[in-house]
């Protein structure tokens, strides 16, 4: 199989489409990204690194951080525990809904991949890490995706801190309802979560992550990252849930369980061993990178990923 050109299909078929995305305006540091810079990363199951377009690119991290960030809250507590606070259950609405909380069951956060249920796991870090969560994070981060130099973006980070309303409403919602501890500082639990959201990855980053997610926690050398119990867990939830109120479609459209960010990246976990990050920070309605969505579809469709 020549995987550069599969790669290089995925991207020009991608470019098709730089125009139609629109970056995230309401994190104003993100709109200013340019539509036309695209990126791809595969990592073939024997190791191989194959890159095409902006593969080396820096962009935040976004909402893929919530793959991690449930981790770390698995890592720490039983799952029948966790679902005392966060859900698996497939969202219906965008991922910062507040209709969407107060309508759940006991006002719980349907899953952790939405806002509210990224910052309840939050929370339940920071009861057991306190001022140290953030950099619980973003080591757990280093780790998982093999690159000791990640750090966060401080402009991205105090430009989503500082018009935050929506994930702020959410959050006092969850304190009125018990979900969250009162005790819990929401400053210090709103800047770990914004903290964690503006890291700075590449698709090569994406990738490695992806490989993992990919070979039940196991790097090439056979070492065990995380364990395969959590990395089926976390495969089972981006299917379901990765895309948000999307997810549906895009397991019609490229059938691999995947998580997307609003900073344009989308890392996915395919059972079969592959490694795939794509980047390209135009985004559709629902907040997925809408080049990265079609970048995914050809890669899937050329190397027979669709797990359906
Ligand atoms: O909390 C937010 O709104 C952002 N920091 C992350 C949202 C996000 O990436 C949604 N994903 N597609």
């Amino acid at each position: 199989m020549d995987f550069q050109h599969v790669l290089q299909k995925a991207y020009n078929y991608g470019m098709l489409y730089k125009e139609r995305g629109v970056t995230a305006s309401y994190i104003p540091e993100l709109a200013k990204e340019d539509k036309s810079r695209a990126g791809a990363t595969l990592i073939s199951p024997d190791g191989t690194v194959y890159e095409v377009g902006d593969s080396h690119y820096k962009f935040s991290i976004q909402s893929i951080v919530k793959v991690i960030i449930y981790l770390c809250v698995l890592e720490c507590y039983d799952f029948d525990y966790i679902k005392r606070f966060v859900g698996v259950k497939p969202s219906a609405k965008p991922f910062n809904s507040i209709i969407e909380l107060e309508l759940s069951n006991k006002n719980i956060p349907v899953n952790p991949f939405i806002n509210a249920g990224a910052i309840v796991s939050t929370a339940l870090l920071q009861e057991k890490y306190g001022n140290n969560t953030f950099d619980f994070i973003l080591n757990r981060t280093r780790d998982l995706i093999n690159n000791d130099k990640l750090d966060y973006s401080r402009s991205i980070y105090h430009s989503e801190s500082s018009c935050a309303y929506a994930n702020r409403a959410l959050t006092y919602m969850l304190l009125n309802d018990n979900i969250i501890p009162p005790h819990i500082d929401v400053d210090d639990l709103l800047n770990t979560y914004f903290k964690a959201c503006s890291i700075l990855v590449d698709s090569v980053d994406l990738a490695n992550l992806s490989f993992i997610l990919s070979r039940d926690g196991k790097n090439l050398a056979g070492e065990e990252i995380l364990s395969p119990k959590h990395a089926k867990i976390l495969r089972t939830i981006m299917a379901t849930c990765g895309t948000y109120d999307y997810s549906g479609d895009f397991a019609i459209r490229v059938g691999i369980p995947a998580k997307s960010g609003v900073g344009g990246g989308i890392v996915t976990a395919s059972k079969s061993g592959y490694g795939i990050g794509v980047y390209c920070p135009g985004l559709d309605s629902h907040g997925n990178s809408y080049v990265g969505m079609r970048m995914l579809r050809s890669i899937a469709q050329d190397l027979e990923l669709n797990i359906y």
